[in-house]
């Protein structure tokens, strides 16, 4: 159990006005930090009020990116209640990344202790509205003033929130997504399994490009044969193919997505068939021609679940269905939506009351 020293502000920020329209623009009043030294382990637990970090330029993570990060949510029910969504699965995921990278692990029950300690002082900027949530953005960063290549010897960790809404749109509308055929995210055997800042700096350039062009996002393909579908940018992605869902499977160079793993969950307790599987963008081409490309979504914490209305791929757009989003997406979000912030029915214990 940590000993956390918690020192509160003196000059609470006003809280949003309306709803939040994003992840990641405004803080609440604190933050958790911890530090990790060689030989004494993590130490140090304490709240602060949110604040600049002070490192030297020297620090590791400015050179060689050992650095890595977690995002989950709150929520909370129109009556107060609030909730977290599968914290010990992001707990899980944390030390997985943690462990490819040469980051030392946090003993889940303190990752977990520091996360509901932190929430609970600021729960306030949970908002009850809905769409709402307050995203929690724990990351670890290499510390050591070093400029040699190697395992910094020191750490830290830090935990920020962020009072977020939807991520892409207001109301489900629909992504128009580029399909990158040149440049790609990750390899086999690299880190593109893990949350690793790396991975999103290597996707800007296609990203900027696509956005250029009237795109939200890339959906990348495999950096091999430039066939296999992996994901887009922040979210893992789903077809519903002739009655199947379709997401491609965890073959190391994409993220194992809790979203993703909720909405399989869902989908097969709803009779469908789901396969999680190598699915090429042809498959995807010949299904919209044949007409059963019947759906196309992603997932993931900030994303939720983003209807995609257009792939633009091998210099065409490709309409998925009529172009809207489809039912399967709508009560994917609505169910999922409902569990999390506790107005629906939670049959498989994902949600933990704050
Ligand atoms: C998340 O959904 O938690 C992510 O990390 C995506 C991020 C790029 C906002």
């Amino acid at each position: 159990m940590l000993e956390i020293k918690v020192t509160t502000t003196d000059t609470p920020k006003p809280k949003p006005a309306g709803p939040v329209q994003g992840v990641g623009q405004i803080f609440t009043d604190h933050m958790f930090l911890m530090d990790y030294t060689r030989g004494t382990g993590w130490h140090d637990p304490r709240i602060v009020p949110y604040c600049n970090l002070s490192l030297p330029p020297s620090a590791m993570v400015f050179h060689y990116a050992q650095e890595m990060f977690e995002g989950m949510k709150a929520y909370k029910h129109p009556n107060g209640t609030a909730y977290l969504f599968r914290p010990e699965e992001n707990a899980k995921r944390l030390n997985r990344t943690a462990g490819r990278l040469c980051i030392p692990q946090i003993p889940e029950a303190d990752y977990l202790q520091a996360i509901r300690t932190l929430v609970t002082l600021d729960a306030d900027w949970i908002s009850c509205e809905p769409n709402a949530s307050l995203y929690i953005r724990p990351f670890l960063i290499a510390t050591e003033p070093n400029l040699s290549i190697g395992v910094s010897t020191s750490f830290l960790f830090v935990v920020i929130l962020s009072p977020s809404g939807l991520f892409y749109m207001d109301d489900l509308t629909t992504l128009d997504i580029w399909v990158e055929e040149k440049q790609v995210r990750a390899v086999c055997g690299g880190v593109g399994d893990t949350k690793t800042g790396g991975n999103y700096a290597a996707s800007l350039a296609a990203q900027e490009k696509a956005q250029s062009k009237g795109y939200a996002q890339v959906l990348w393909l495999d950096a091999i044969e430039h066939r296999y579908v992996e994901e887009v940018g922040s979210m893992n992605i789903f077809f519903k193919l002739d009655g199947t869902i379709i997401t491609p499977a965890l073959t190391g160079s994409i993220l194992p997505g809790i979203t993703r793993d909720s909405v399989m969950t869902l989908c097969r307790s709803w009779g469908y068939p789901v396969e999680e599987r190598l699915i090429t963008i042809d498959e995807v081409l010949a299904a919209q021609k044949n007409g059963i490309l019947e759906e196309v979504f992603g997932t993931g914490t900030a994303a939720v679940i983003s209807p995609v209305g257009k792939l633009h791929v091998q210099g065409e757009d490709i309409i998925v269905a009529d172009g809207n989003t489809g039912p399967l997406s709508k009560k994917l979000f609505d169910t999922l939506s409902g569990i999390q912030r506790g107005t629906v029915e939670d049959t498989f214990n994902w949600r933990v009351k704050l």
